[in-house]
């Protein structure tokens, strides 16, 4: 592999008249880093090229080969430790990942697009809201208004240098700016409703439940966003496959799901609507991150199965059931007593429903033999088997300026 002092000597001239050598695959880490080996020296290139035009093209030229030998083929691409160029997004290997992320422009939305003005007054009407209502507003903003902070910087800082497939990268960029977005948008409901910021902000940190959400999810966070963390080994992937597993699986696909039952559940009663339909826009970009999310794990498996071990699995299978009793408590702690037609122990049952669907979304089977859902009209909104027809029919709603109708 050239080094930078290679290429330095070759501009000054050093090497100009050195044959040609085919460069070597990039090293991971140069890769990774998206700083991939230059193929050959460019003042090197463009002075054999002059060179051809003067002479006839009686043979085909070395330095044009030696490049072309850089071309990145599709086939030797991979989602982690591959060696391709990751700064050529074509000739697309992962189709998929591609159509996801044109997808998710697609649905682009703003928070400040959509009126508060009814929240606002619901809210400051004393008799607008229950306690029990207002808690429940209360504690999911405190929940997410910094846990989609905690996914984007997972994103940005951890997983996006560990994944060397171009398009799968395409959509982890689109996706940090979606975490963004939502970052606002919950900020936008505490600014515009006039909740305490420090109180919100600091739920994280100050309410046992949303607390123990993320003290569970920082450890796969953490080891990934370690600059001395490689992927590479055994070891090395599984941690990453359990991280990546983590946060589709889990934090994006049953750790929100508490709160956007109880915030949709709010806005079919003709409640905080505004609150509401921005949860909506969120549910949709979340649905997406996880689906993709699964694809991208169902991804890494298929290239490394060496990794998907009886212990690993059993090692995912203990994450799941711990995910569904955190998030369970959770709701008990966000919803004390019934409300909205609503109780706790539908949550549990609900949260083992969707933890089975995550489950065989990654071919860990049944979790929980007769889970069945508990809100069918959440499935009416959201069926998890028919989440592409509903956030079609959403989509084109937004696309064309409709507002979304609570019935
Ligand atoms: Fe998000
Ligand atoms: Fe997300």
């Amino acid at each position: 592999m050239l080094s930078w002092d290679d290429e330095f000597d070759a501009a000054m001239g050093k090497t100009a008249t050195a044959a040609p050598v085919k460069p070597a695959a990039p090293a991971m880490g140069s890769v990774a880093s998206g700083f991939a080996a230059p193929a050959a020296p460019a003042s090197q290139g463009l002075y054999q090229q002059a060179a051809r035009s003067a002479t006839a093209p009686v043979q085909k030229p070395v330095a044009a080969d030696a490049a072309k030998a850089g071309r990145v083929n599709a086939a030797d691409k991979r989602v982690i430790n591959g060696t391709t160029d990751v700064n050529q997004l074509v000739p697309f290997k992962y189709k998929w990942a591609w159509e996801k992320y044109l997808s998710q422009c697609a649905n682009h939305w703003m928070p400040q697009e959509i009126n508060m003005d009814r929240d606002i007054a619901l809210w400051k009407d004393p008799n607008g809201l229950t306690e029990d209502e207002r808690l429940i507003v209360k504690r999911n903003l405190g929940f997410f208004v910094t846990a989609d902070s905690l996914a984007a910087n997972n994103i940005v800082l951890g997983t996006y240098r560990h994944i060397t497939a171009p398009e799968c990268r395409q959509f982890l960029l689109r996706q940090a700016f979606d975490e963004a977005i939502h970052t606002h948008a919950y900020q936008y409901i505490v600014e515009s409703l006039g909740i305490p910021e420090a109180e919100t902000f600091n739920a994280y940190n100050e309410i046992s439940c949303i607390k123990a959400k993320d003290d569970f999810l920082l450890p796969f966070i953490d080891v990934l966003t370690d600059p001395s963390f490689k992927t590479g080994t055994l070891e090395a992937d599984q941690t990453l496959l359990k991280s990546l597993i983590a946060f589709a699986c889990v934090m994006e696909g049953m750790f929100f799901y508490v709160g956007f039952v109880q915030i949709l559940a709010l806005g079919r009663q003709n409640k905080m609507i505004g609150a509401a339909e921005q949860f909506q826009y969120i549910l949709r970009d979340e649905s997406a991150h996880c689906t993709f999310g699964i694809d991208l794990i169902n991804t890494v498996k298929l290239e490394n199965p060496h990794l998907w071990t009886p212990e690993f699995k059993e090692e995912i299978k203990a994450m799941f059931r711990k995910a569904v009793e955190l998030e369970h408590a959770y709701a008990v702690d966000t919803m004390p007593r019934g409300v909205l037609g609503l109780n706790s122990a539908q949550f549990m049952e609900y949260m083992k429903f969707i933890c089975n669907r995550r489950s065989n979304q990654i071919g860990l089977g049944t979790l929980y033999e007769g889970a069945t859902n508990p809100f069918p009209w959440m499935s009416e909104m959201m069926d998890l088997k028919k989440e592409t027809n509903f956030f079609e029919r959403r989509v084109t709603e937004y696309q064309t300026g409709g507002a979304l109708n609570w019935e």
